[in-house]
This record gives C-alpha cells, sequence and structure tokens, in this order.
C-alpha cells in the first residue's frame, strides 16, 4: 500500500508541484486524485487496494460476528448438557412392594448424573431447560415362586400425570420385566419420575435390572 501510495506521488511529482501537494492532500481519498488524468492508472489501483481493504474489513466484521454467536451458542450448548442414568441398589436379592399405596421410586445407584438434574434423594428429575427429552425405563420383578401374583409394574410420571405405564400382572410368569422408551418436551422445571402404583412390586440384586434414565436430546429457546 505504501508502495502505491509513493509511485503514485512519483508519477504526481514528475508532472508538477501543485499536483504533488493535490495528491499528498488526497491520499486518503483516492477517488479525488483521479480527477488527475496522469495519475489515473495509480489512482485506480488506489481505489482497487481501497475497495479490496473496505471488502475485507467488512467480511471480517461479518466473521467476528457470527464467530462471537457461535460461541454464544456453543456455550449455551455445554452448559445445558443434561444425562443421568440410574438403578437400583440392592447388593443382593430382595423387593420392593408390594406398597399399600402410590410410591415413587428411589434409584440410589448412579451411573450417571450430568447436570445434576437427577435428585438422588427423591428420585425425581427436573428439567433446567426447556426442550426436548428422551426418558427410558426399565423395571423387573420376581414373584418368589412358579404360580405365585408376579406385579411387575410402575408408571413414568410427568409433573404427577402418567406418561406411560407398565403392567406385568400374572400368575403364569415367576419373573418379568418391562421396557418403556418415549420422548418428551419439556419446560423448565417440568417434572420426571417413576411410580410404583399399589401393589407393584420391583425386584433386584447388584445386577441392576431396574434402570432409569434421560437426557436432553436438543434445548428449544
Ligand atoms: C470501487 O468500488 C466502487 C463502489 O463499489 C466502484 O464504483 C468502483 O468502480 C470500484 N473501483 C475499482 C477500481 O474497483
Ligand atoms: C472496519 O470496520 C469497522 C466496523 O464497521 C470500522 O469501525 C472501521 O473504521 C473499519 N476500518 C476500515 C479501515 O475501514
Ligand atoms: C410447557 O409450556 C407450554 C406453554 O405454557 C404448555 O402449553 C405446555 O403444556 C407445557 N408443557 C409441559 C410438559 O409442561
Amino acid at each position: 500500500m505504501r508502495a502505491i501510495v509513493l509511485l503514485c506521488l512519483l508519477h504526481a511529482a514528475f508532472a508538477e508541484w501543485p499536483s504533488l501537494w493535490q495528491s499528498l492532500k488526497s491520499v486518503d481519498e483516492p477517488k479525488n486524485v483521479c480527477e488527475e488524468p496522469y495519475s489515473c492508472s495509480c489512482c485506480l489501483i488506489l481505489q482497487q487496494v481501497s475497495n479490496l481493504s473496505s471488502h475485507i474489513n467488512s467480511t471480517l466484521n461479518e466473521l467476528d460476528k457470527e464467530y462471537s454467536q457461535t460461541l454464544q451458542q456453543l456455550s449455551k450448548f455445554e452448559a445445558s448438557r443434561t444425562a443421568f442414568s440410574v438403578a437400583l441398589q440392592y447388593s443382593s436379592f430382595r423387593c420392593n412392594g408390594p406398597q399399600p399405596g402410590d410410591f415413587t421410586v428411589i434409584y440410589k445407584e448412579v451411573f450417571l448424573n450430568l447436570g445434576g438434574r437427577y435428585d438422588v434423594d427423591t428420585g425425581i428429575f427436573t428439567a433446567l431447560y426447556p426442550g426436548v427429552y428422551t426418558f427410558a425405563l426399565t423395571i423387573h420383578s420376581d414373584a418368589g415362586a412358579a404360580g405365585s401374583l408376579l406385579a411387575a409394574c410402575a408408571e413414568l410420571l410427568l409433573n404427577s400425570n402418567v406418561v406411560a405405564s407398565l403392567n406385568e400382572v400374572n400368575n403364569q410368569d415367576q419373573e418379568d420385566g418391562a421396557t418403556i422408551a418415549v420422548v418428551l418436551q419439556l419446560n423448565a422445571t417440568d417434572q420426571v419420575a417413576v411410580n410404583m402404583p399399589r401393589g407393584c412390586s420391583l425386584c433386584d440384586d447388584n445386577n441392576h435390572y431396574n434402570t432409569f434414565s434421560g437426557f436432553l436430546l436438543f434445548a428449544t429457546n
């Protein structure tokens, strides 16, 4: 850029001093120099450089803006990471139930609780970010003896409303399991939990036949 300006000034100097003065005055505004016919080719170069430089400047400004927007979205995405996977924590075989009434299952074995939204004391998952979430519930029960009543049953609750139920209640199987997988759109503070209705019984040992998992598929808003 400096070399081109110098060339132009030299060009002008060979012509006459007033135009050198004119050139010096107009270095910042190359378009004016173009009025001088002898400096026209230099002036065009200056114009092109100036055009190019403003093009680069505006492109960089644009990229800068998009970059900071991307960074913002990325940090929002990272902050919203939510995933939990929990299980019943029984070291040896035992059953929880049958209960006399509704009973919230509290899973104490925590495989993962990214974001800390599953409460190990209450068994309740509370969404922090509005978004689309996936939940999976697997239950297992054992009647204890062939011909006894098996009651492998539970419900997935969203804000105390039943979303889906599992109901393996019969005298044919001594033991059985069942699974629910759902995708739900949640608002912030919505709560998801597992309820064992009256008479249901869930059994486990250290094999983790009973699991409850959920994760944020993507945040909305
Ligand atoms: C510089 O840009 C202006 C406005 O876009 C245009 O009129 C002019 O022809 C361009 N000059 C050169 C040398 O490209
Ligand atoms: C580049 O763009 C910024 C933001 O629009 C502006 O403030 C600055 O003066 C420009 N620089 C040049 C050399 O054009
Ligand atoms: C989320 O909020 C919207 C708007 O208030 C409401 O219509 C919808 O039922 C809510 N969904 C849940 C799962 O709470």
